[in-house]
């Protein structure tokens, strides 16, 4: 078991709230229910998860847009209409992030969950915080984005700055974490890396090799791009060389990994070849580090694999082995005919080349060189050492 304190955000109306969510219908009861039925929420302490606030919206999203939400909830109530006004569409409020019912109750949901993991953290009475209902990186300031009508992990990391100099925002969902990267863009004080799927036609489009930060911030963005069907071989490897130099070379205080379950073979959106075990070994490397992190959730529309995967991840956080047999709980005859909690990989060729992904690591090194996040021969001693 950990010797770390580990805090796992929950409520009843947390996970009621995020069973409306219309691309993940139900999936937060499938994710808290298989945990449970492993007993891993014996090992972890339970931190209540409560509502935002409008300052807490704030800290990020600007007032229009979340007057725009409030809009759109009262609308609903007062004329049983579901749409805000013409506005709607300008604040991305449409197509894929269509206005749901009580949309306002679910922003402040989603958001005080993640803060509360963050105050956990800021005041000491967690190391580790779990929260698989956070993770909404795709909203920008004043638009939703993505299935992401908050974000936050903008306002999270926002949050966790009163205290921390230097955050390192980590996202491995398969999709470009695009909000995250512009909302700290300019800051030398966050640091973002995204691996992610990069093709043409595949959403969000951004998050090429070139783009690392704008202003004050050029250097304290990379992304990691990769085609599809990206095996665990591959990811892992380059994952941790990745991480690892940036990691040392940034020395954050404090770390933030979304761990988007679309990463996992069998997405229907997304085309990665990973199994939870490969994200597993990716986790592992992150809790060596020995700094406060806050582990999120975000995309994953298989919603059996991203609840098996979620679980995995728990019990590699808290250091607990568990069984691949499923436990009786009440989601499980959703996992038949196996019960078995592992995921297959696709067998299907890996479409990287490793001179691709060298490459990648190649411009990382030089934009950290470039802007001044290190020396050339701190980068020298890295590579002496891998
Ligand atoms: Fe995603």
């Amino acid at each position: 078991m950990s010797n770390k304190k580990i805090g796992y955000i929950w409520s009843n109306n947390l996970i009621k709230e995020c069973n409306r969510i219309p691309c993940v219908k139900f999936r937060s009861s499938y994710v808290h229910e298989l945990i449970k039925s492993y007993n891993l929420l014996n090992f972890i302490k339970i931190i209540e998860s409560k509502l935002a606030n409008l300052s807490d919206l704030r800290l990020f999203h600007s007032s229009d847009y979340l007057d725009q939400l409030k809009k759109i909830q009262l609308n609903y109530y007062e004329e049983n209409d579901i749409q805000g006004d013409e506005n709607d569409l300008e604040y991305g409020l449409g197509y894929d992030c269509s206005p749901i019912e009580r949309i306002w109750d679910l922003s402040i949901t989603i958001a005080g969950g993640t803060l509360e993991g963050i105050k956990s953290i800021l005041s000491g009475d967690c190391d580790v915080v779990i929260n698989w209902n956070g993770g909404w990186h795709h909203a920008e300031r004043d638009e939703a984005k993505g299935f992401c009508f908050i974000n936050d992990i903008a306002i999270g990391i926002q949050k966790l700055r009163e205290k921390f100099q230097r955050v390192f925002y980590i996202d491995l969902d398969v999709h470009h974490g695009d909000g995250v990267e512009n909302a700290f863009a300019c800051t030398k004080r966050v640091f973002t890396l995204s691996f992610h799927q990069y093709e043409n036609g595949f959403f969000p489009g951004t998050g090429s090799i070139k783009d690392c930060g704008f202003g004050p911030g050029l250097g304290y963005a990379a992304n990691f791009p990769y085609c599809e069907n990206i095996s665990g071989l591959l990811y892992v490897k380059y994952f941790k060389i990745v991480t690892q130099l940036i990691k040392d070379k940034y020395k954050p205080d404090v770390c933030v990994i979304q761990c988007g379950g679309d990463v996992i073979a069998g997405d229907k959106l997304g085309n990665a070849n990973l199994i939870p075990n490969d994200l597993g070994c990716c986790i592992d490397e992150i809790m060596l580090w020995n700094l406060p992190t806050i582990f999120l959730g975000g995309g994953g529309y298989n919603i059996q694999n991203t609840a098996k995967y979620w679980t995995y991840l728990t019990s590699k956080i808290i250091k607990q082995e568990i069984s691949n047999d499923i436990p009786d709980h009440p989601y499980f005859l959703e996992y038949g005919p196996d019960y078995d909690l592992s995921v297959q990989r696709k067998n299907i060729k890996d479409l990287n080349l490793e001179k691709n992904l060298q490459e990648n690591v190649r411009i990382i090194t030089e934009n950290l060189i470039k802007y001044s996040v290190c020396d050339i021969y701190s980068i020298l001693l890295f590579y002496l050492f891998i």
